[in-house]
């Protein structure tokens, strides 16, 4: 997604705006560019397609733009192609506001069309180019920013993150915000705005996250939050507790592989404070048991990776709460008319906690009178603010675009919460809580020893990364697991893959299984074993190469009809999958860089999709 910076300080702001700039690339981008003000230059512009290199390279890395206020962009085109023109900052008609926006402005073309016909000329295809005119429009008016702004904020629809300097204002940032979020941060060498901390921590931990709605002023001295109203709010500020190394790839190749490496810790962080003397403790989870008894339905709605978390715990909260519980993709959700009322309970899984089909599934639940919770990494994140209650997984800030630690931390979390409710509804006897709780607390420890035995999976990765096509097969909670490894093979190497109920592949599916297609078998959910391994002898019957994996215990039996077996350790069938997803990420991961793929930063790929 777009990433926004800006600064209002005493000292040169390029070089703010290039290194927060480049603290966002993993958001995904195709262009940058930045706007400086000076009192000798006045409004300097510069912006690019292509990396923020060729940005930074185009003004001798921010020596060129004389300024103490600036804005800076990276741009993930919505509206109009990746070029120069339609990269951001968009500036007025008279050059005097230069404006970066994420988000998308949904009535720009009638605005546009109206903003033509007095006159102004546009430059760009893009919505965000819209706003600037209209605030150009409504300045030339009435001569004062902020009433201009204020104008300008009635008259568009839609998501906005807006940061914006005016030649006629020597320290004044102003920054807006609704839907696409917005940060505010505290330093001595001056205030910033930022889509995310990760752009200002080397700056500054002391933040405030701005409310849909609010306007903010900043100076080099101070920030002034307003509501849409103007009425000045007293807004609560976080300190943010990462460290600097957290946002760097400590030595690993890459972000993903570092994340890979860091579930375990992530894990830890996500339990330590919900175990206490082999107790369930969610102090931030605040349903009682008699509203438990009358929720009449729960879905679990979410995108991507945090929806397959959401297959496994369907399996596992249906095993354990005896309820239905419905899975559903958030952009298919929020158009089905959904089933919601006062009686339904309905979780929305989001590691961004900013994915706009998640958001806006959770708003019709709202509005419909259900019940929201949230399980987020983000904090302070839209979703995690929107929604009645929130649980954050704790993992820590997650770069690489396919998800690795955060998807982990919300299974275990999930299966957490699962267990709590049915702890609550007495559906789980004293022995089996106790049984999976410590299969749980075991988990870090078992994560680790397991990550130091997966040297084979590079070499199978060595063997399989040129396959055209490949099948990820296993029934019930290795289906559900299946579908995350599939995606992140996908999202990653680029290769063709699909995930598939195996009792399901004879209905048809199995027709495209021939003489060396590559069939992943996911054969580590004990109770239907068995029905694995008859699996793999139908495929290979067909003549597939099939890698298996499956745990200790079962090695030896799979051994006799795979090709090739992983194994990982064995634990309580509701926490398995946390174990079986490691060497599916591995494996992707290696098979990625024998393809030499752009691993952190896939093709047309976003850390956070905040567009419909
Ligand atoms: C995961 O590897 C993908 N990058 C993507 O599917 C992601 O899970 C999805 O876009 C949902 O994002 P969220 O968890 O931030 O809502």
């Amino acid at each position: 997604m777009c990433g926004i910076i800006g600064f209002a300080g005493r000292d040169e702001a390029a070089p703010f705006l290039l290194d927060g700039l480049a603290r966002m690339e993993y958001r995904g981008y195709d262009s940058a560019g930045i706007a400086v003000r000076s009192e000798t230059l006045g409004l300097q512009v510069n912006k690019t397609k292509g990396r923020l290199q060729v940005l930074s390279d185009l003004i001798h890395g921010g020596a060129d733009m004389k300024g103490n206020l600036g804005i800076g962009h990276t741009r993930w085109a919505t509206h109009g192609e990746p070029n120069d023109i339609n990269a951001h900052p968009h500036v007025s008609e008279d050059g005097k506001i230069a404006l970066v926006h994420n988000g998308i402005i949904e009535n720009y073309a009638e605005i546009k069309e109206q903003l033509m016909k007095y006159g102004v000329k546009f430059q760009s295809e893009t919505d965000s180019e819209v706003v600037a005119q209209l605030l150009g429009y409504h300045y030339k008016e009435c001569g004062s920013m902020l009433e201009a702004v204020g104008r300008v904020l009635r008259r568009i629809e839609g998501a906005y993150a807006l940061g914006i300097i005016c030649a006629d204002y020597p320290n004044t940032l102003i920054a807006a915000r609704k839907d696409s979020p917005l940060v505010l941060g505290y330093s001595e060498k001056g205030n910033f705005i930022a889509s995310d901390v990760t752009a200002i921590i080397k700056h500054t931990r002391d933040v405030v996250y701005m409310d849909d709605g609010e306007i903010a002023i900043l100076t080099p001295d101070s920030i002034d939050v307003f509501d849409d109203e103007m009425n000045l709010q007293s807004k609560e500020h976080s300190v943010i507790d990462w460290d600097v190394s957290a946002a760097e790839k400590g030595g690993y190749p890459h972000f993903m592989l570092k994340e890979i490496y860091e579930q375990p810790e992530a894990i830890r962080k996500t339990l330590s404070p919900r175990i206490r003397e082999g107790k369930l403790v969610l102090d931030d989870f605040h349903m009682s048991k008699e509203y438990l008894q009358e929720i009449s339905r729960i879905f679990i709605v979410a995108c991507g990776s945090s929806y397959h978390v959401g297959m496994v715990s369907k399996y596992n909260w249906e095993r354990m709460l005896r309820r239905p519980v419905e899975v559903c993709l958030a952009s298919e959700f929020r158009y089905s008319d959904p089933l919601v009322d006062d009686k339904t309970l309905v979780i929305f899984i989001s590691q961004s906690g900013e994915t706009l089909d998640t958001m806006a599934a959770l708003r019709e639940s709202k509005r419909l009178g259900g019940r929201t919770l949230a399980i987020v990494n983000v904090v302070g994140s839209s979703i995690a603010r929107e929604a009645d209650d929130v649980l954050y997984t704790w993992a820590g800030p997650e770069i690489a675009v396919a998800t690795t630690k955060a998807y982990s931390t919300q299974l275990v979390l999930m299966d957490l919460i699962g267990l709590y409710l049915a702890d609550l509804l007495g559906t789980v006897s004293k022995e089996e809580y106790q049984t999976i709780l410590q299969a749980v607390e075991a988990l870090p420890e078992q994560m680790e020893a397991e990550l130091k035995g997966l040297e084979n999976v590079s070499y199978f990765a060595s063997r399989y990364f040129n396959h055209d096509s490949i099948f990820f097969i296993g029934r019930n909670l290795d289906y559900a697991m299946g579908l995350e490894g599939s995606l992140k093979l996908k999202e990653i190497s680029y290769i063709h893959s699909e995930a598939y109920a195996s009792g399901e592949l004879k209905h048809g599916t199995i027709s495209l299984i021939e003489p060396g297609t590559l069939v992943v078998a996911l054969g580590t959910y004990g109770p239907l074993f068995d029905k694995a391994m008859s699996n793999v002898v139908e495929v290979k019957a067909r003549g597939a190469e099939v890698l298996a994996l499956t745990v200790e215990e079962q090695l030896e039996k799979m051994q006799k009809v795979a090709d090739s077996v992983v194994v990982v350790p064995g634990t309580h069938p509701v926490v398995q999958p946390s174990l079986g997803i490691l060497p599916l990420q591995l494996f992707a991961y290696y098979v990625a860089l024998q393809r030499g793929c752009d691993i952190d930063k896939p093709r047309n790929l976003a850390k956070s999709v905040t567009v419909e």
